[in-house]
């Protein structure tokens, strides 16, 4: 009851804000100095995973099919470069500003930047700490987590105890803290009743695939090829890691997860060396993010529903729902949804091996 009420009053804060943001931009109008369409801009961490740039251009797609145009800036992972990017973004005098942090805790400063500028900010998929936020939209990150695990928990043999190697994403990234958060909250009751061990477990850094790689190898080096599973993160690392089990001629017979349901991971899902992947709909993230973006630029009120703190307030926020992908459900989620095609998915499976 508490929160929905802040959350009301946030909300109300927030049209304050944006009806304030939105005169301004009236007045900057009035001067004849102002663009005649709505600017969204959108910076973003990388667009190097898949996911980033389908991200990238179903929003632009949306937004611009709403009257509203993007400019868009990658910060290749490094957060003075990412502070900069607002920078220009605010130069250019967008009227909301859409971010998807490198690092959320560093980003508050972005958000504090464009609040002296009275633009609104979107938080896109991973939340930003430590500031007064006007918006976060994601899936619900912490399922994520506890769907990887709970997915091994159902498949690793109950007879017997499975040895199992973590790979955490970027410490930087609030998400791979509440996926390693939700891990742990389906894991722990089998690890300490010894049905499941971890034998190794290590955090990539910025995500990488070579870095999985070299937890695998270090893994695999420490302990031989003695385990059953590893819990990557996401299809990236997954990636890594199942390049250092092919190597060592162990790629599908060892349980590999990930998140995202990339192309390449729903392949390796098609042909037997990835388990399971997470579908998450960013064609809807992103559509939705097009549409409050622009509500937001026109001054108009938003309601969010929930609230995720972010240390400092209570975020409103949007979570959208996940689903697991394994080789028996591809055609019904990834390919039935459109994310795929039937014939890319399937493209390295002979006919006869197709479920
Ligand atoms: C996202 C994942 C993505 C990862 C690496 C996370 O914040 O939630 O979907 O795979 O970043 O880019």
């Amino acid at each position: 009851m508490k929160l929905r009420i802040s959350l009301v009053v946030l909300s109300l804060i927030l049209s304050t804000l944006i009806g304030f943001s939105f005169s301004q931009r009236l007045d900057r109008q009035a001067d004849g100095a102002e663009k005649d369409r709505l600017l969204i801009g959108l910076s973003m961490d990388t667009l190097k995973e898949a996911r980033w740039q389908r991200d990238r251009d179903f929003l632009v797609a949306r937004a611009e099919s709403l009257g509203a145009s993007v400019l868009v800036q990658s910060a290749n992972s490094d957060d003075t470069r990412q502070i900069q990017d607002i920078q220009a973004l605010l130069s250019s005098k967008v009227d909301v500003l859409v971010i998807v942090p490198h690092n959320g805790k560093a980003m508050a400063k972005a958000v504090k930047m464009a609040h002296e500028a009275d633009i609104p900010v979107i938080a896109y998929d991973r939340l930003i700490t430590d500031c007064d936020l006007d918006l976060y939209i994601s899936f619900d990150n912490l399922r994520v987590g506890e769907m990887q695990a709970q997915y091994l928990v159902d498949t690793l043999p109950i007879d017997r105890k499975s040895r199992l190697v973590r790979i955490y994403g970027a410490k930087t990234d609030h998400n791979a803290v509440l996926f390693k958060q939700g891990q742990d909250n389906i894991l722990a009751p089998h690890i300490a009743s010894g049905r499941i061990e971890v034998v190794h477990e290590d955090w990539a850094e910025n995500w990488k695939p070579e870095m999985a790689k070299k937890i695998t190898n270090a893994a695999i080096t420490n302990h031989g090829a003695t385990f059953d599973a590893i819990l990557a993160s996401n299809d990236g690392t997954a990636g890594g890691a199942i390049q250092a089990l092919l190597e060592e001629g162990l790629d599908g017979k060892v349980v590999v997860t990930g998140q995202d349901a990339d192309l390449v991971a729903c392949q390796r899902i098609a042909a037997g060396t990835q388990a399971m992947s997470i579908y998450k709909p960013i064609k809807n993230l992103a559509n939705r993010v097009a549409e409050i973006a622009v509500a937001m630029a026109r001054g108009k009120p938003v309601i969010a529903r929930k609230g995720v703190h972010n240390n400092q307030v209570e975020v409103p926020s949007v979570m959208l729902e996940v689903t697991v992908v394994t080789k028996d459900n591809l055609r019904e989620t990834v390919i039935a949804d459109g994310f795929h095609a039937q014939e890319d998915v399937y493209r390295n499976v002979p006919d006869s091996d197709r479920k």
